[in-house]
C-alpha cells in the first residue's frame, strides 16, 4: 500500500491515526501537517517547504536531524545483537558501556542507572524508587510526593498524577493520591504586584516547606520538580528558588527528584541542569536528547544513598520493562553523547548560543505584545499580552498563542504555544546564522499576531 501524495497521506491520517493531545474534531476538520525529511536544524513538508525548527522536535532533537553516525550505530547494533533483555541478571556490551558514561557525566555519587524507554516510564519508575525506598529504611509512611502546579511529568497515569496540569487531571479522575502540588516558580504569571522576583522566589519555595509541614514530614517522601519547567510554559524560577529549596529538602531529609527530561545533556549548557544550578538531587530522570530523540530511550540516575539501600536487602524490586536498557537504543545513545562531547555542543550553549539567544529575546521585549521575555541556556519563551504594564492576558486563555503559532509555521519557523507563552527550544547545533533567521522570523510572526488582535490591545 504505497500511498504517497500529500492528500491522500492526509486522509488516511485523519481515518487511522489517534494523535496524541490532540482535538480530534479540529484534526478532522483541518487534516495534519505531513512532516516528510529533516536535515541539520531544517524540516521539510509535504508542499517543499523549508522550516526552521525551534523546537528540537518535542525538546529533544539536540544534533540536529539526519547525523548518519546514529543510523550506521543502530544499524551495527541491529545486526550484532538486535534485542536481549536485562531480566534475570542478564546484560550486554551497549547498555553497561552507556551507564558508565552516564554515571562519568552524572553529578557526584549517581552511579547507577535504571531504563525505560519514554519520560513517563522514568518517572513512574523513579515513583516507585521512592516509596520503595522509604519502606526499605523501614518509614513507608512516607508515600507524598510534593510537585507543582502546572508541573508537567508525562502521560501515564502515575505521572500525570504528579504533574500538576489541570485539564489531564480532569479527565483522569481519580488521579493517584500521594501527591500534592504548590505554586510554582513562576514570577510572571504568578506574582503579587510589586512583589520582587527574589521575594517571590523565596515565597514559591517556601510554599513546599508549609506543604511538607502541613502533610508531616514523616509523610513526606520527595520533592519532585523540573530544575526549569518545559512543557509548562518554559518557567525559570528566580535565583532565589533552588538554594531555598535544597535547603528546605535538607531541613526536612526529604529526597529530591529532578526531571530533567527536557533539561538533561545540554540544553543549559550543563550535562545536567542539576549541575547548572548546584542542586543535590537524589533520582535524576532523563529522556529525550539521551538519544536526541533518534529512537526511544529513557531513564533514572540513581544515587549511591538509594542503590545502596536497594542492594542492602536481598528482595527483588518488582518493577522493569521489556525494552529496560535495549541495545540498540543504548547504542544509539552512544553515538549521540559521542557528539554531543567531540563538537563541544555543551560548551557552545554556554558560551555562545545561549548568551546570542537571549540577546535576541531582548530584541523583542519592546514589542507591544510582549509582556516578558526569558531564557537559560537555549530554552526559551516570550509572553503575549493584551496589555505590557498590568501583565494582562488576552480573553480566552492559549487562543493567541495558537494564531501566533501558526503565523510562525506558515512564515516557516516552529514554536510552540502552551498558552499565551510562545516557547523556544531548538537544536544545540542552531548557529549564528539561524538565530540571524529566527530573529528576522520571529519580529515578523509577532507583528502578524499583532495585527490580529491589534483591537483587544491596551496602549
Ligand atoms: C519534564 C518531563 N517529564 C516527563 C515527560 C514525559 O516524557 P515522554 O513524553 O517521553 O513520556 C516530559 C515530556 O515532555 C517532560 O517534559
Amino acid at each position: 500500500m504505497a500511498t504517497t501524495t500529500p492528500t491522500a497521506l492526509r486522509d488516511l491520517d485523519a481515518c487511522h491515526h489517534l494523535h496524541p493531545f490532540t482535538n480530534h474534531k479540529s484534526l478532522r476538520a483541518d487534516g495534519s501537517r505531513v512532516i516528510v525529511k529533516g536535515e541539520g536544524c531544517y524540516l521539510w513538508d509535504e508542499d517543499g517547504n523549508r522550516i526552521l525548527d525551534g523546537m528540537a522536535g518535542l525538546w529533544n532533537v539536540n544534533i540536529g536531524y539526519g547525523r548518519r553516525e546514529l543510523a550506521d550505530a543502530a544499524h551495527r547494533q541491529m545486526s550484532e545483537l538486535p534485542f536481549y533483555n536485562t531480566f534475570f541478571k542478564t546484560t550486554h556490551p551497549p547498555v553497561v558501556q552507556l551507564s558508565q558514561r552516564l554515571a562519568h557525566l552524572a553529578p557526584d555519587g549517581f552511579n547507577q542507572v535504571f531504563y525505560g524507554s519514554s519520560g513517563s516510564e522514568s518517572v513512574d519508575t523513579a515513583i516507585r524508587l521512592l516509596r520503595h525506598y522509604w519502606a526499605l529504611r523501614g518509614e513507608p509512611a512516607r508515600q507524598i510526593i510534593i510537585s507543582r502546579r502546572a508541573a508537567y511529568h508525562g502521560s501515564t497515569i502515575a505521572a500525570a498524577s504528579m504533574g500538576g496540569i489541570k485539564t489531564m487531571h480532569e479527565q483522569s479522575y481519580p488521579v493517584y493520591p500521594g501527591f500534592r502540588h504548590v505554586i510554582p516558580p513562576y514570577w510572571f504569571g504568578e506574582a503579587e504586584a510589586g512583589e520582587s522576583p527574589a521575594d517571590f522566589g523565596l515565597r514559591a519555595a517556601r510554599a513546599i516547606e508549609e506543604e511538607i509541614l502541613a502533610v508531616g514530614p514523616e509523610n513526606v517522601a520527595a520533592v519532585a520538580a523540573e530544575p526549569i519547567m518545559g512543557a509548562g510554559g518554559v518557567k525559570i524560577p528566580p535565583p532565589s528558588y533552588w538554594p531555598e529549596v535544597q535547603r528546605i529538602v535538607d531541613k526536612y531529609g526529604v529526597l529530591l527528584l529532578a526531571d530533567e527530561v527536557i533539561t538533561a545533556f545540554g540544553r543549559l549548557g550543563n550535562w545536567f541542569a542539576a549541575q547548572h544550578y548546584g542542586i543535590r538531587p537524589h533520582l535524576i530522570t532523563f529522556a529525550k536528547a539521551v538519544t536526541s530523540g533518534y529512537i526511544p530511550l529513557s531513564g533514572v540516575l540513581v544515587h549511591d544513598r538509594i542503590a545502596t539501600e536497594l542492594a542492602a536487602h536481598d528482595d527483588d524490586f518488582h518493577h522493569g520493562y521489556t525494552y529496560s536498557g535495549h541495545p540498540v537504543a543504548c547504542a544509539v545513545a552512544i553515538a549521540n553523547l559521542d557528539i554531543i562531547d567531540s563538537e563541544g555542543l555543551i560548551e557552545r550553549v554556554a558560551t555562545q548560543t545561549g548568551p546570542a539567544l537571549a540577546e535576541m529575546l531582548q530584541s523583542f521585549a519592546d514589542h507591544p505584545l510582549v509582556g516578558e521575555v526569558r531564557s537559560r541556556g537555549l530554552l526559551a519563551a516570550i509572553e503575549l499580552v493584551a496589555d505590557k504594564s498590568s501583565r494582562r492576558r488576552f480573553a480566552g486563555e492559549g487562543r493567541v498563542g495558537l494564531v501566533c503559532r501558526e503565523h510562525a509555521f506558515r512564515e516557516g519557523l516552529i514554536m510552540r504555544a502552551v498558552g499565551d507563552t510562545m516557547v523556544l527550544s531548538p537544536p544545540l547545533i542552531w548557529t549564528q546564522s539561524q538565530l540571524h533567521e529566527a530573529r528576522e522570523k520571529i519580529r515578523r510572526v509577532l507583528d502578524l499576531t499583532l495585527a490580529d488582535v491589534a483591537g483587544e490591545i491596551s496602549s
